[in-house]
């Protein structure tokens, strides 16, 4: 990492070194055999994180929209519309090429970005109050194809966990529960109609902050189930005003 280099330049570097550590038929195998789940504890250098993205985490803080679902959720979001506007260095990471060929590889089907119109698919969350939290859910795929969640940890000054039960719903398989820790770096990939999960309430102090990263094999929704995603996202998520929001503008859009 160089001082006068740029940071989606050194962004983009951290993440074809981090790739390039990584023994893909242990992580393979482990993912098939952990019901589609991978956790990497180091993916991308903490040091790397604390400089390029938690400048930002901080920046967008006061921004994020708080939101409560009694007995279900309660923490704050930052959209894919602010982040295209505001902070895009997160979508240098969404959207690098070698970080899709590398999930793809992983998941055995090409990946592609959600789109331009999905608030979900590139976000932060932030867990910053006491007894923020979310209950058991699974990443539900309302498009045609399957949904893929990547999460990288950014923030983890906290005891809550992020809870992973493995192989729920699975004939024959054990249920298998992993707490997750998700410090700077930290990186968590599965398919999101198998993975079953749940975030632990933060105690009194605490902060822990991920960006979330959606990929999809397929990304056409029928009208019913786009109207429902979005309404969805409305009220548990980024608030009202996201349904009546256009997305960015094109040209701020990169393939
Ligand atoms: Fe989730």
């Amino acid at each position: 990492m160089k001082a006068n280099q740029a940071p989606d330049a050194i962004l983009e570097q951290e993440i074809g070194q981090a790739i390039a550590r990584i023994r893909f038929q242990e992580c393979q195998a482990a993912f098939q055999d952990r019901g589609q789940t991978l956790f990497l504890e180091d993916f991308l250098p903490a040091a790397v994180v604390e400089a390029i993205l938690l400048p930002e985490v901080e920046r967008l803080r006061p921004r994020a929209h708080r939101s409560f679902i009694p007995r279900h959720k309660k923490s704050g979001s930052i959209s894919f519309y602010t982040l295209a506007k505001d902070a895009p260095v997160f979508l240098t990471l969404y959207r690098s090429r070698p970080l899709r060929d590398f999930l793809s590889r992983l998941a055995g089907v090409p990946l592609l970005l959600c789109p331009e119109d999905d608030p979900h698919s590139c976000a932060l969350y932030y867990y910053t109050k006491p007894g923020d939290h979310i209950g058991f859910h699974y990443d539900t795929s309302y498009y045609k194809g399957a949904r893929y969640t990547a999460l990288l940890g950014l923030v983890q000054r906290s005891n809550s966990r992020l809870v992973c039960q493995l192989h729920k719903n699975e004939p024959g398989r054990q249920v298998q529960e992993l707490e997750l820790a998700t410090p700077p770096g930290a990186f968590v990939f599965f398919n999101g109609d198998k993975l079953y999960h749940a975030v632990t309430p933060l105690g009194r102090d605490e902060q822990r902050v991920v960006l979330t990263m959606e990929y999809v094999t397929n990304p056409q929704m029928n009208a019913f189930h786009r109207a429902f995603s979005n309404l969805k996202d409305a009220f548990a998520y980024f608030g009202l005003s996201t349904l009546f929001r256009r997305p960015p503008e094109r040209h701020l859009m990169r393939r």
